[in-house]
């Protein structure tokens, strides 16, 4: 045998040969993970499509946030399901809503904990669109102070991050500008840059009833044949004041994350979002996958195409497999 052949096995012999060979690694810190927020609540609602997953009143969402700070997950991901729903989604802005009742009492209990707040009004209308209906379809620029609106209210709750996921144009620049002037300098700004009209939001509508009544996201979502656009959008966001951006789905869209990771010099944040959950829960659940190892092989290939910050329904089961590892190295081959 020639001594020139490439003799790549050498460093793939044993685990500790793996683990110093291995090029991306997943901390605990890197992870959101995602909670629902519902009004009026007295016990956990579990989420049929979410194994795993339920609705929680503020209280239970505080606590689950302190188990989650415990195993070392760096943030946590906010969304509300407000009592009332209206045309304008006037509860994504009240100060008694869930989301703030639930910031408060994050801050208060975990004030290490980074508390994200998404900024959208499809949970809030009763259209289920995520901004304000003109002549049957979503106009923007009326969209922009009620989004601001909400961002404020979140802000004053105590939100370390807002993060607005509903695509309207211009609305990082409004929402800079308020929280700025409101003295909320410090508050960072996650913008949803490049969200693709996906059909793996399912099992996430279902859980905070936000499916359109009429007609899809397409006027505002971005086209899943598009990979500039998502750039143009991230740049424009930086522009704007993003001091993240993010890219979701995530799995479907690595080519974009890697994109983007090119082309921003902000951290940039990757979205697996409940479809993309559900559908390996449900592979697993007949046998067909190894859950745990698909998990892991997921969220390292987000991180391998670039992203910094993994927003995952799998933060808590990935921050306890890393906690259980003798060595963070090792969890990709899920030795824990
Ligand atoms: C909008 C929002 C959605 C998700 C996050 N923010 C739903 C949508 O755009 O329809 C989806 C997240 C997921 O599927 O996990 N507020």
């Amino acid at each position: 045998m020639k001594t020139s052949i490439l003799r790549g096995r050498r460093l793939r012999r044993t685990p500790a040969l793996r683990a110093m060979a291995r090029e991306t690694h997943l901390q605990a810190s890197q992870l959101v993970a995602p909670l629902f927020v519902g009004e009026g609540l007295t016990r956990r609602e579990p989420i049929a499509s979410m194994p795993g997953h339920a609705r929680l009143s503020p209280e239970l969402a505080a606590r689950e946030a302190a188990d989650l700070a415990a195993l070392g997950v760096g943030s946590v991901l906010l969304f509300g399901i407000p009592g009332t729903k209206d045309d304008l989604g006037s509860a994504a802005w009240n100060p008694d809503g869930p989301v703030p009742q639930a910031i408060r009492r994050i801050k208060h209990d975990v004030p290490d904990l980074v508390v994200w707040a998404d900024v959208c009004l499809c949970e809030y209308t009763s259209h289920g669109h995520c901004g304000v209906l003109c002549d049957g379809e979503v106009d923007n620029d009326s969209t922009l102070p009620l989004l601001v609106r909400a961002s404020l209210a979140y802000a004053e709750a105590g939100a370390d991050v807002i993060a607005p996921s509903d695509m309207m144009d211009g609305r990082v620049a409004a929402i800079r500008a308020a929280l700025d002037e409101a003295g909320f300098h410090d508050r960072v700004i996650v913008s949803y840059a490049a969200k693709y009209a996906s059909a793996f939001y399912g099992p996430f509508r279902d859980a905070a009833g936000s499916t359109p009544q009429q007609g899809d996201r397409r006027g505002y979502q971005m086209d899943p044949a598009n990979v500039c656009e998502a750039v143009r959008e991230a740049l424009a966001d930086v522009r704007e004041g993003a001091d993240v951006v993010m890219v979701k789905p995530g799995l479907p869209y690595l080519d974009v994350i890697r994109a983007v990771r090119e082309r921003v010099d902000v951290p940039v944040a990757a979205y697996q979002v409940s479809g993309e959950y559900a559908m390996l829960h449900a592979a697993a659940e007949r046998g067909w996958v190894d859950l745990t190892r698909a998990m892991h092989e997921s969220s390292i290939a987000l991180r391998r195409a670039g992203a910094e910050l993994l927003v995952t329904y799998f933060a808590r089961e990935l921050a306890q497999s890393l906690q259980a590892a003798a060595l963070p190295a090792f969890v990709v081959e899920g030795r824990s």
